[in-house]
């Protein structure tokens, strides 16, 4: 099997990242992480490019034309497949054009509901009773498109903005490699 040439953009943490890494290092993984995005140079997840020995790149996105230094890298590398995993910008419509359905984004709600940032405080204020993650492909607008799969779980009284993140997490660290796997099983 040939591995897809993946780019996945971070902005923090990078915790899905490293998740991501190692399920890649997997003989039947479809995707093989040859590019690490970054906007954010104190981003602790650029330690696992560093560790894992995964070229990255840092890049500037108030400074004019920042995506076609990203166009430039994705050819570079030969990128195919792009997932967004805590990436904190929006991705251009030029960008979603040379890639079209194959960037995907991994989002902490349950899509369509919470789309944009502060999920678990909007879902605290809101007494939901589900919580959950949804891997979709990213079209033109916010949080949006085609789900991939989603991982609900029940909200309990007592859980708050940190539980209700660590719960969503370790969820997500199922999620994002399955969804890979169910976008690749046929081909
Ligand atoms: C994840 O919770 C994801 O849902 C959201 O950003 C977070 C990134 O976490 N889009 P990490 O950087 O992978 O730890």
């Amino acid at each position: 099997m040939v591995k897809k040439k993946t780019c996945v953009f971070i902005s923090g943490k990078g915790s899905n990242l490293k998740n991501l890494i190692i399920r890649s290092r997997d003989n039947i993984f479809p995707v093989k992480i040859s590019l690490i995005i970054c906007n954010n140079k104190k981003a602790y997840g650029v330690n696992y490019a560093k560790k894992y020995k995964i070229p990255y790149i840092i890049v500037n996105t108030s400074a004019r034309l920042y995506e076609n230094k990203i166009l430039f890298y994705l050819k570079k590398y030969k990128i195919s497949f792009i997932c967004l995993a805590g990436y904190m910008r929006i991705i251009s419509k030029n960008l979603i054009k040379h890639y079209q359905k194959k960037i995907i984004n991994i989002h902490p709600s349950l899509l369509p509901k919470f789309k944009g940032l502060n999920t678990f405080s909007r879902m605290i204020k809101n007494d939901e009773i589900k919580a959950g993650c949804t891997v979709h492909y990213v079209n033109e607008k916010l949080d949006s498109g085609s789900t991939i799969i989603q991982k609900p779980f029940y909200i309990n009284q007592n859980d708050d903005e940190k539980t209700l993140k660590t719960k969503t997490q370790k969820l997500e660290y199922k999620a994002l490699p399955e969804s890979i796997i169910k976008i690749f099983r046929n081909t």
